[in-house]
């Protein structure tokens, strides 16, 4: 605490993101990356705008990847909003539609940024106790005050609704608006961008840390109907003209348009997640059903924590959460990696019987 701090920052409480260890050896399973590299067209595009055009400021309006993601997502570029990652891009919703005096609602356990969001903006929220088999709560999400907001698939739990779940909840919120954060979307679940055309209310955030392996160059983006865009649009107007870089642009752009890499990529994620699921099963771990490229588990023999630090001593990074203690969250890596992997849990487990 410093005498200097304004009343903003006395009140923060600041996401603290998974760690990021300097050594080279490690297996990083803990920040939901992707383990592969980004599309070699995204690189080289990238490497090519390098150069004396840098001098410049990039284009303030993103007219052209707007028109990439729109023609990707079947809607118009005035439905398509870009930020520095989906972080920028949620942290411009929750000033944009959410208000100081009316609460929002979100899932108990979900993407822990968004209580923090809160804090800063001075939103008041309520939290959605998940269901015994760790779905979201539709009902429980309904008549909000303030608006909603919730991934699908849920993090750091990787379980999904469906669709016309989804849209139960746009409806029962019709005067609100309903932030649904697609950021593991492309590994399974169903997308929600095609109520856009059905319900005002409704935006929809994405990113291409994840699925695109470019958390790196930190692009995301939303959709929805023409008035939030331009809601999103006036609050990043009033911060800052230039958020998206040269280089980042010409990177998303290119991996936009390269399916056939990513098809094959996000499938190679996808089989790796159900060969650990059943591995995991095999070990008498309770593993939840994921449409993401992490798994939510809870050990057996072992608590979460002490499993955590014994993968941690063998140089295998898992995210543990304090205040959900039974679980810990593996985000899915190599073949290699993950073999590896399992192979250090089925020790740890047989060296802890003796
Ligand atoms: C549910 C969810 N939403 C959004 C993000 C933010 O992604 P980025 O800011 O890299 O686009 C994350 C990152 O971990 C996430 O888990």
């Amino acid at each position: 605490m410093s005498k200097f701090w304004s009343s903003t920052v006395r009140k923060t409480k600041p996401y603290v993101p998974g760690e990021q260890p300097n050594e080279a050896d490690v297996i990083k399973l803990n920040t939901n990356e992707n383990p592969y590299p980004p599309s070699p067209k995204a690189v080289e595009a990238m490497r090519s705008v390098i150069g004396d055009d840098l001098r410049k400021y990039p284009n303030p309006t993103v007219d052209s990847l707007r028109k990439v993601i729109a023609d990707r997502e079947e809607v118009k570029p005035e439905n398509v909003f870009v930020g520095n990652g989906s972080d920028e891009v949620l942290a411009f919703a929750f000033q944009a539609f959410f208000e100081t005096n009316e609460a929002i609602r979100f899932p108990e356990i979900t993407y822990s940024f968004y209580p923090v969001y809160a804090k800063l903006y001075d939103i008041p929220y309520q939290t959605v106790p998940l269901k015994n088999d760790f779905t979201i709560d539709v009902d429980g999400m309904c008549n909000s005050i303030g608006g909603v907001i919730f991934p699908n698939p849920n993090a750091p739990t990787g379980v999904a609704l469906k669709l016309n779940e989804i849209e139960k909840i746009i409806q029962c919120n019709s005067n609100q608006v309903v932030i649904v954060d697609e950021a593991y979307v492309a590994f399974g679940a169903e997308s929600a961008v095609p109520l856009i055309k059905k319900y005002p209310n409704v935006l929809i955030t994405r990113t291409l840390s994840k699925s695109h392996a470019l958390a790196g160059i930190r692009l995301g983006y939303a959709i929805g109907s023409t008035s939030l865009i331009e809601g999103l649009e006036r609050i990043k107007n009033s911060f800052n003209s230039y958020t998206i870089n040269r280089v980042t642009l010409a990177g998303a752009e290119a991996a936009l348009q390269d399916d056939e890499y990513y098809d094959e990529m996000i499938s190679r994620v996808t089989d790796t997640r159900e060969w650990t699921t059943h591995q995991l099963e095999d070990l008498g771990f309770d593993v939840l059903p994921s449409q993401a490229n992490f798994l939510f588990v809870s050990p057996s023999k072992v608590t979460a924590q002490e499993l955590y630090e014994s993968l941690k001593r063998e140089k295998i990074y898992v995210r543990y959460f304090e205040n959900l203690e039974d679980y810990i969250r593996i985000s899915i890596g190599t073949e290699n990696e993950m073999k590896d992997f399992v192979e250090k849990v089925r020790h740890i487990i047989e060296s802890i019987k003796i």
